[in-house]
């Protein structure tokens, strides 16, 4: 069952429902009846995943759970990210769901919404020194891991001193941290012993692809044109660089990581440009935000409080959130299927032209 059969099976006056624009203005949902939430998403540009996906799988869930959600996009803009939430605060939502951009707009808007007695959720994000009550995301540390064995993995039979670049999130968002803590859970061993050698680790401001592309091509000339594998914190990212190693014929012959399982990774994946990426089921991500709201909306923190089974640290405002996490899974070639087999990515987005016979090799139909 395809993404779109999934939204639209689900949500009964889906008009207003999204497509994968950009604009929130033209996609912004807001559904009839039902306890009213609010979910602000951070941006479109960083990664297919937040328009895509984030926003049909929330809107299909909440609505599964009797709410009528508020879907906005804040498109990168804290400004915007701060209005719309005071918008909803005094639209009387209920509940509060956020993505947000930073963790200094995240936790001013929580904090507003505590004020007026509305619980907030951060969703996907964590927003440290935040107040937020709780959170939903994945094992982010276990991304970066699976990042950081992925690219063991394709590089395992080469010789010692194989030249590594990182290019990571953004260093404003705590996921990106994670996902290099758990990149260098794997990865320091192999420094240490020589097997790996670091060229450099770059953060990108705002998750920006393009910036990521032109950075990475930056230290590759400097390093005189010289890669050997290299770590891109999303497919959006991986994308970019796929982009420059392409410009040094180089693409295919350098594995690159990524994350999030767009249908752009998965293509490039399948053309052999992009060793893997993780997959994060974000229908379940957004059904235990939907789950979550729906018990803090009626008032049951005992329910929330069941649902939330695990704890995430914030380091900076030193408390244990309340979480739902879930579990990531790593993408090869070998298992591009089990991806499109759950409907997340359909099969006639990811096998055109080329790669139609690759998929048919693969039994991706
Ligand atoms: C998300 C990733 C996404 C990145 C850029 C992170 O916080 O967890 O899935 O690729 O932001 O949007």
């Amino acid at each position: 069952m395809g993404l779109t059969l999934a939204v639209s099976a689900c949500g009964a006056n889906s008009d207003n429902s999204s497509g994968s624009s950009g604009d929130s203005s033209s996609s912004a949902s807001d559904s009839g009846d039902g306890i009213p939430v609010g979910v602000i998403l951070p941006e479109t540009a960083s990664s297919a995943r937040w328009e895509g996906f984030d926003r049909p799988y929330i809107e299909a869930a909440m609505k599964a759970e009797g709410l009528a959600p508020h879907i906005e996009n804040a498109q990168g803009d804290v400004q915007k990210f701060s209005t719309l939430a005071d918008g909803m605060i005094n639209d009387g939502v209920k509940v509060l769901v956020i993505g947000s951009i930073n963790s200094e707009v995240g936790g001013t808007v929580a904090q507003k919404a505590n004020a007026q007695g509305i619980p907030v959720i951060d969703y996907d994000r964590l927003n440290l020194g935040g107040s937020s009550e709780y959170y939903v995301s994945f094992d982010n540390v276990k991304v970066g891991e699976l990042q950081g064995q992925g690219l063991i993995d394709a590089l395992k039979d080469k010789p010692k001193g194989q030249q590594i670049i990182e290019i990571e999130g953004a260093p404003t968002d705590n996921n990106a941290t994670l996902f290099y803590n758990g990149q260098q859970n794997k990865l320091k061993p192999k420094y240490e012993d020589g097997t790996f050698k670091l060229v450099q680790s770059q953060p990108i401001d705002d998750w920006d692809n393009q910036k990521g592309g032109q950075t990475f091509e930056n230290i590759l000339t400097a390093n005189g044109t010289k890669v050997d594998g290299v770590v891109a914190a999303n497919d959006g990212l991986a994308g970019a660089i796929i982009t420059v190693l392409k410009k040094y014929q180089l693409n295919g012959k350098v594995p690159v990581t990524g994350q999030d399982a767009t249908a752009d990774g998965l293509k490039a994946i399948l053309t052999g440009d992009q060793y893997m990426t993780v997959f994060k089921p974000i229908k379940q991500e957004a059904e235990a935000a939907a789950k979550l709201a729906a018990a803090l909306a009626k008032g049951d923190k005992a329910a929330a409080d069941k649902l939330a089974t695990a704890t995430e640290k914030d380091p900076v405002g030193n408390r244990d959130v309340k979480s739902v996490l879930l579990e990531p899974k790593l993408i090869t070639k070998d298992n591009v299927k089990d991806v499109i087999d759950q409907g997340y990515v359909k099969a006639e987005e990811v096998c055109t032209g080329d790669l139609a016979d690759v998929c048919s090799q693969l039994g991706i139909s």
